[in-house]
């Protein structure tokens, strides 16, 4: 009688709960379908929003450094002129306060001015004068590193020799492509980067929650980040 009691209770509410379970699980797994959809169609649109051209970009830089031998502050200054005149203030922001924070990703160390940062595209001045080596991490965007002042040298897994890029170069590391990279001795490059760039920024972020542990450093990249990205969606630069 007890063994039967007891076992009458339980097995009562399995069906029901196991139902529910399904549904439960059902409507997860619908709304993860559709959640991938939805990312997998916007991925096939975000070209749309790039405002910037690698092109463009690629002579810019050339012209940067043509018009400031050995001088990278005049480089930066002139990459910044150029875009502000070239670009309207309603089509895109460009942000001309030279606001420089360190930058620890991937093991490497250097400092960064946000020249601009939306979701789907970025372009900073990434460099050190002292040299740093490390992980480039895999993104989820594709990243145009054009050479300003000094080298940058990389390689993959199964390459013997290194690539070698120069003043003038641009080093394109396509989504989800990784390398060991390593900026002999100071060099300081332009780095722009078009996709998806809120996913880029846990790796941007890891080292300094791990490692570096520099709270001022982590707020104001977060800081300036945040206020750029909100202003071009302001201006409806996505
Ligand atoms: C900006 O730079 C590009 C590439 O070097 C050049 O073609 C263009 O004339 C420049 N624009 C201005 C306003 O200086
Ligand atoms: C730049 O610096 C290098 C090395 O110090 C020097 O050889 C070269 O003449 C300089 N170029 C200009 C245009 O000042």
């Amino acid at each position: 009688m007890a063994s039967s009691k007891k076992s009458t209770p339980k097995a009562t509410p399995k069906p029901a709960a196991s139902t529910s379970c399904f549904v439960v699980w059902a409507k997860r797994l619908v709304i993860l379908a559709v959640l991938l959809a939805t990312f997998a169609w916007l991925d096939t649109i975000k070209d749309r929003w790039y405002v910037f051209e690698p092109g463009f970009l690629h002579e810019l830089a050339q012209s940067a450094i043509e018009a400031s031998p050995n001088d990278t502050a005049g480089m930066i200054t002139h990459i910044v002129t150029n875009l502000t005149e070239t670009y309207p203030k309603n089509q895109i922001n460009i942000n001309t306060k030279q606001e420089w924070v360190f930058n620890n990703a991937g093991g490497a160390m250097g400092a960064m001015y946000i020249i601009h940062a939306s979701i789907t595209e970025y372009l900073i001045i990434f460099g050190t004068p002292l040299g740093t080596e490390g992980h480039s991490g895999i993104h989820t965007a594709d990243d145009y590193f054009h050479i300003l002042v000094g080298e940058q040298w990389a390689f993959q897994p199964g390459q013997l020799e290194m690539e070698r890029y120069t003043p003038g170069m641009v080093h394109l590391m396509p989504r989800g492509v990784a390398k060991q990279y390593k900026m002999h001795e100071g060099c300081w490059a332009m780095e722009y980067a078009r996709g998806w760039i809120p996913l880029m920024l846990p790796f941007g972020f890891a080292d300094t929650i791990t490692s570096t542990l520099d709270v001022p450093t982590l707020y104001n990249t977060i800081r300036i980040t945040g206020r750029e990205m909100i202003k071009n969606l302001l201006i409806g630069k996505i």
